[in-house]
Parts: structure tokens; sequence; C-alpha cells
């Protein structure tokens, strides 16, 4: 990673926006990362402008890396405003774009925040791996403490 897109990550996470839960929230997405293991949700809440069902605001919760938590401030400031079919046409990249171009071992985290917002809204399955099928749980650190469901005993011979 280049030093001025580190910065420009370390300046964006120094103050998150839109970071944390929303109540009342009209859509949630949460997808989990097949790469890195991270997992990121994503809250949106519309209102409606001049006759168009619109983005009023978003948020999100990540156990995710600095990458990720910046794309995600950024997204949820990107897409204010959209209607839905107009954020779900920004991909990673755009999504990211005021950081300027991703590493290729960065351009997943930009692809979580892509994934999550997708699936809030009801696109097409992103290119980051969804979580397994489970009942939401109501906050990311929830998600985390569910119990698995079997256990594995591995025996070494
Ligand atoms: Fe997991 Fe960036 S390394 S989201």
């Amino acid at each position: 990673m280049n030093d001025e897109l580190h910065q420009k990550i370390q300046d964006t996470i120094a103050q998150p926006k839109n970071l944390g839960e929303m109540e009342n929230a009209d859509a949630v997405g949460t997808v989990g990362s097949a790469d890195c293991g991270d997992m990121l949700r994503m809250w949106i809440k519309f209102r409606e402008e001049d006759g168009r069902k619109v983005i009023d605001k978003a948020s999100f919760q990540t156990f995710g890396c600095e990458t990720a938590i910046a794309v995600a401030s950024l997204a949820t400031q990107l897409i204010q405003g959209k209607t839905p079919e107009e954020a779900l046409a920004m991909d990673g990249a755009a999504l990211s774009a005021p950081l300027g171009p991703l590493p290729p071992m960065k351009i997943h985290c930009a692809q979580l925040v892509e994934g999550a917002l997708r699936q809030a809204l009801g696109g097409a399955p992103a290119p980051v791996a969804a979580p397994k099928a489970a009942p939401m749980a109501p906050t990311l650190m929830d998600s985390f403490g569910t119990p698995a469901a079997t256990k594995k005993t591995i025996i070494l011979k």
C-alpha cells in the first residue's frame, strides 16, 4: 500500500462517519468475507424525494480492517440521496473512489462494503461470500456470540 493511500485511510478512519447501528432502518445487509473472515453490516433508511424513493441515510458496523472501515464510511456518505438503483450501480471501486485505486490485496475490503449494500438493497449477490443463512442477530457482536450448532473434535494421530 502506498503512503498516499495509507494516509487517506488513516484520515478517514480517524473520524469515521455513520458508524453504528441504526434504529428503525428500512433495510439491513450483512456479509462476511471469504478471503479474510471479516464481517460488515449496513443499515439504510429511505425517504421520498420528488416522488422517488432515495436513501436518506446509511450506517455501518464492521469487524474489518482499516480499509473496510474507511470504505464503509465513505460509502454511507456517497449513497445518500441516491435511489436504490443508483446505489446498486456502484461497485467496490466506485464506493472506494475517494481513496484512489486500492491494491489487489485490499479490493475485497471494498467488495465487503459493496456486498452489504447489495444485500440491504436486494440486489444481485456481491462478489464476496454472504454468511450462511441464519437468524440475524440484533448486533454484529451478537453474531459472533452465537454458539456453533455442532462441535467438531480433531484427533491427532
Ligand atoms: Fe478483511 Fe479488509 S482484510 S475486510
